[in-house]
């Protein structure tokens, strides 16, 4: 089994994602969307930002790696009536079933940046990408001491070392790596902007119910707390995390989470023929 998508399939990320979506929606608001772009979403989930960019006319692909996400992006959108946008299987790293040159934007929102072999993924976004488009990226940031980052600084510090050659993730927040990989690409470095932008995540539920959907549901945290247990360390993660999770909780009441995390926005413009 591919570990990178036993990651992503062994949780349940919709439990997640529905504390993402009025950012999501905000975030596809800025992408200068119209009707009559097709867009692709990589790393998609259950549609946190394929879905807004849909109702905004868009003719939209959603691919993700976890067949349970697919399936949950599709139903969401045969609920909401949407039938502009598709939800299918694939890895970023390798999209050899879609054509050259076919997408007027792709976007990849905290998504992309989890396939494995990076500067494979950089060349996939860019071949598929038409002359004139754009590719735009959301990305953690390595050490930023708000909530993702450290919630998968915490769990990789719990977790078994990753195998040899493993290139984490969050390179995808340092500029010099993200331009190194759009330009072995064939994009010139002058075409890649980089901007900071914060995404909220807002639970009808108190810090530590947040702490136990992570624990439950999130592929990474899950793995965590897997190897913690077998090392006894359980009740420390729970409590690492309930505290990073409790100090950044700036809702005004007790009961409910509402926490900023900082990204990288990173818009890469595809040259015109
Ligand atoms: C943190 S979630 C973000 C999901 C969605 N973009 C959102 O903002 O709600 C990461 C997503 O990337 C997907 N993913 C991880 N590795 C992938 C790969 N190699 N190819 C495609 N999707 C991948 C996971 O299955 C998961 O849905």
């Amino acid at each position: 089994m591919n570990p990178n998508k036993a990651l992503w399939e062994k949780g349940d990320f919709t439990r997640i994602a529905t504390g993402m979506r009025s950012s999501g929606e905000a975030l596809v608001g800025s992408l200068g969307i119209r009707s009559d772009m097709k867009v692709l979403d990589l790393g998609c989930g259950d549609g946190t930002t394929a879905i807004p960019a849909a109702k905004l006319g868009a003719d939209v692909l959603g691919v993700d790696i976890a067949s349970n996400l697919v399936a949950a992006g599709n139903r969401r959108a045969r609920e909401q009536g949407l039938t502009n946008i598709l939800f299918q299987e694939g890895d970023a790293s390798d999209l050899s079933d879609l054509e050259d040159k076919t997408f007027d934007l792709v976007v990849s929102v905290f998504g992309a940046m989890f396939a494995p072999r990076p500067f494979d993924v950089a060349k996939e976004m860019v071949r598929v990408t038409r002359p004139g488009g754009r590719i735009f990226m959301g990305n953690w940031i390595p050490n930023d001491p708000t909530l993702v980052a450290q919630v998968l600084k915490i769990s990789s510090a719990y977790s078994p070392p990753p195998p040899e050659g493993f290139v984490s993730p969050m390179r995808w927040g340092i500029e010099a790596d993200v331009t190194e990989r759009f330009e072995a690409a064939g994009i010139a470095a002058d075409r890649i902007s980089f901007d900071r932008d914060s995404f909220r995540f807002e639970f009808p539920d108190p810090p530590s119910k947040v702490v136990d959907a992570f624990r439950l549901y999130y592929g990474p945290t899950m793995n965590a707390f897997e190897a913690a247990a077998a090392a006894g360390r359980n009740a420390d993660l729970q409590g690492e995390l309930e505290d990073l999770f409790e100090r950044q909780n700036a809702s005004p009441s007790k009961s409910t989470t509402v926490i900023e995390a900082t990204f990288l926005r990173v818009t890469v413009s595809v040259p015109a023929a």
